[in-house]
């Protein structure tokens, strides 16, 4: 299928980690995944990282190493592309830690489970704002001015998502809604094409599109399906 692009078109896109699998990131779901030697909640939740900081800040300067060397695929260069003839009318919402879609020139983007080249206060009073942090080897346990321990700014389990509030206006006033590279089970995000279902039941125009290797589990909700890899279908998929 294609998808006709003009200026005045309101393309939201979702994007998970399906659409890094070809730039050489591990998804969640592959069993040589991200979480390998790891429980997902010691290094992945506020618990976890109450229980050892350490831990989890070892686990998090690995990928920061590892996505350091990787290169944006042809799959986010077709969003940086579709971004350039949508303009202000374009939002992309990844749940992507990585910087591959910045890396391909994406700019009106939101990281909604946090960025991994971030790092903030873990002291939520704290008033020092997040800051870009390419550190991937610690001496010891980065402390903030405060005195209280940094950790990385990312959105672990039982945290909630980053600019909800945002992202669900923008799904709310798209014409066209496309998921790239995600399995479907992990919410809100997993949620959002719901919302085009609803409108379209109020006689909303508007459609929703699914790119990625296997049906989501949440498959039934959209328009259409296009099953393929990331990196070959979106370069085709806008016109
Ligand atoms: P998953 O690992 O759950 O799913 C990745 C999806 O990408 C799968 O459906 C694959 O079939 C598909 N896929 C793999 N290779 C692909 C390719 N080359 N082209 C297209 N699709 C491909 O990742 P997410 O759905 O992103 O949350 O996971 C959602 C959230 O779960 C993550 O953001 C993370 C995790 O827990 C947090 O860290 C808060």
């Amino acid at each position: 299928m294609q998808l006709d692009l003009t200026p005045s078109t309101k393309l939201f896109v979702l994007t998970g980690a399906g659409i890094s699998a070809e730039s050489g990131i591990a998804t969640f779901r592959d069993a040589n995944g991200l979480w390998e030697n790891h429980r997902v909640e010691e290094v992945a939740s506020p618990e976890g990282f109450a229980a050892s900081p350490a831990t989890v800040w070892r686990f998090y300067a690995q990928r920061r190493a590892q996505a350091a060397t990787v290169k944006p695929n042809p799959a986010h260069a077709a969003l940086a592309g579709a971004e350039r003839i949508c303009g202000d009318n374009f939002f992309l919402a990844t749940q992507n830690v990585d910087n591959l879609h910045e890396a391909a020139g994406s700019q009106r983007l939101i990281h909604m489970h946090g960025e991994l080249f971030k790092t903030r206060c873990s002291d939520d009073d704290c008033t020092t704002l997040p800051f870009v942090d390419m550190r991937s080897s610690f001496a010891e346990l980065p402390r903030c001015s405060c005195g209280a321990l940094q950790r990385p700014h990312i959105v672990w389990f039982g945290e909630v998502p980053f600019e909800m509030l945002k992202i669900k206006r923008n799904v709310q006033a798209c014409d066209i809604f496309v998921t790239v590279g995600s399995s479907g089970v992990v919410y809100p995000a997993a949620g959002l094409v719901r919302e085009i279902s609803f409108r379209k039941q109020n006689g909303e125009s508007c459609i929703s599109v699914y790119v990625g290797l296997e049906r989501p589990d949440n498959a039934d909700e959209f328009d259409h399906v296009v099953l393929g890899k990331a990196g070959e279908v979106l370069p085709t998929l806008f016109r």
